[in-house]
């Protein structure tokens, strides 16, 4: 018995910029973007709000023909349309929430149509979605376990999202940034099966980021009528104090104070790519020994798509060929929590990952985040 994925679905925003048109706003050229990351392409919601590219993504595997947001393309597979009644749960990861209150995760239940499930969103960066297969699997085997504990929600199926507009957290004056975000939304159906085993393996792990090496600041906006001293009506004139001390712990208050954007992207590039080869593999090594499998029973494995270059690091380490790694990041660059489920989407999409497969799903992000799902398709 296990959680067994039962859809998968994606979708993108309708405008695509090509790296040359990048050229429009930083000094970049579509060489370099291509041979140092692998990406051609980028998709970029205007238009569209996450919740919508969600919304798409979901109705893709579910198998629902979902109109509610008609302008944008999605496309996934499932193995038979699930009925919206029978969701249980719904798991948003993002770092990007159109709103706060209520979760995203509220709005694409209300979207969907979802009647018996309760929904929360989660942040872990890029690894968003790997934290929320985790959290779904561990909530479906609680809720279907009979051996003890809590009285808990009945929980059959789980809806599992990905998505992120992180154009809106982007400095588009920092080429060595902008040239490597997209946008998009991915999402999976989570299935308890009584026979087949589904995940076999999880793990996560969370090193600091001592270094601040991957931030973005919240600007969080309310006007607050308080001093040190206590409450007055001309304080909301003044700058939030608190927000200073954010700056601090991310160390960007000198950037701040000298009018620097706050709610952007900051990246030491190399020491991310660093920790992400690193990662990917050790991430990949541990859930294969927690399943008690060899890399040799692995058919494909999904890699968060942040540069093909760190794809083809952490192959190198392992030692098995590119080949085995599923490469969706040509026409998507790097769209953190959708970028996994993304590339999920097209590896069941185009054939890819058929019954029976094992594959990894492994993920690297901001906090330091990394973990990795094995299952059996
Ligand atoms: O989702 C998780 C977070 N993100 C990541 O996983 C990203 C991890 N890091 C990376 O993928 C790579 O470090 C980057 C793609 C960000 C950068 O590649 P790199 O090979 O490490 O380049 P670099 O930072 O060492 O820069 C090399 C040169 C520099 O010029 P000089 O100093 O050698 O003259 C940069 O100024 O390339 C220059 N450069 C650019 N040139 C053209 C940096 N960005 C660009 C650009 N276009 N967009």
């Amino acid at each position: 018995m296990g959680a067994v994925i039962i859809g998968s679905g994606k979708a993108l925003p309708q405008l695509e910029i090509a790296n040359d048109e990048l050229k429009a706003v930083v000094d970049t050229n579509d060489e370099w973007i291509r041979t140092r990351t692998g990406i051609s392409t980028r998709h970029i919601s205007v238009g569209e709000s996450a919740q919508e590219l969600a919304y798409a993504a979901s109705c893709a595997a579910m198998g629902l023909t979902g109109d509610l947001f008609p302008q944008t393309t999605s496309t996934g597979w499932c193995a038979q349309p699930i009925d919206p009644e029978s969701i249980d749960l719904v798991l948003y990861a993002t770092v990007s929430p159109d709103v706060v209150v209520p979760s995203c995760a509220a709005l694409l239940k209300r979207h969907l149509n979802l009647p018996n499930a309760v929904a929360m969103d989660l942040n872990a960066a890029c690894t968003g979605f790997i934290y929320g297969l985790t959290t779904a699997e561990a909530m479906l085997a609680a809720s279907n376990a009979s051996n003890g504990g809590a009285v808990r929600n009945p929980i059959k199926r789980a809806l599992v999202v990905g998505v992120d507009r992180l154009s809106r957290l982007t400095d588009w004056d920092d080429r060595n940034t902008c040239v490597l975000f997209g946008d998009g939304a991915g999402a999976a159906v989570l299935e308890w099966d009584a026979e087949r085993p589904g995940l076999l393996a999880t793990y996560l792990r969370n090193d600091d980021d001592v270094k601040n090496s991957l931030t973005c600041a919240h600007a969080i906006e309310a006007p607050q009528p308080f001093t040190e001293s206590g409450i007055s009506a001309e304080a909301k004139a003044d700058p939030d104090a608190s927000l200073a001390a954010a700056d601090e712990m991310l160390g960007i208050g000198d950037i701040v104070a000298e009018g620097g954007i706050r709610q952007v992207i900051r990246m030491d590039g190399r020491t991310i790519f660093k920790f992400a080869s690193n990662a990917m593999a050790d991430a990949v090594g541990e859930v294969l020994s927690r399943a008690g499998l060899a890399l040799d029973d692995i058919d494909c494995i999904v890699p968060h798509q942040a540069n093909e270059r760190i794809i083809r690091f952490a192959a190198k380490k392992l030692g098995i060929p590119e080949e085995r790694f599923q490469l969706s990041i040509a026409d998507t660059g790097n769209t953190s929590s959708a970028s996994v489920p993304m590339a999920l989407a097209d590896a069941y999409a185009s054939g890819r990952i058929k019954p029976g497969d094992k594959v990894i799903a492994v993920a690297f992000g901001g906090g330091l985040t990394s973990g990795a799902v094995l299952f059996e398709a």
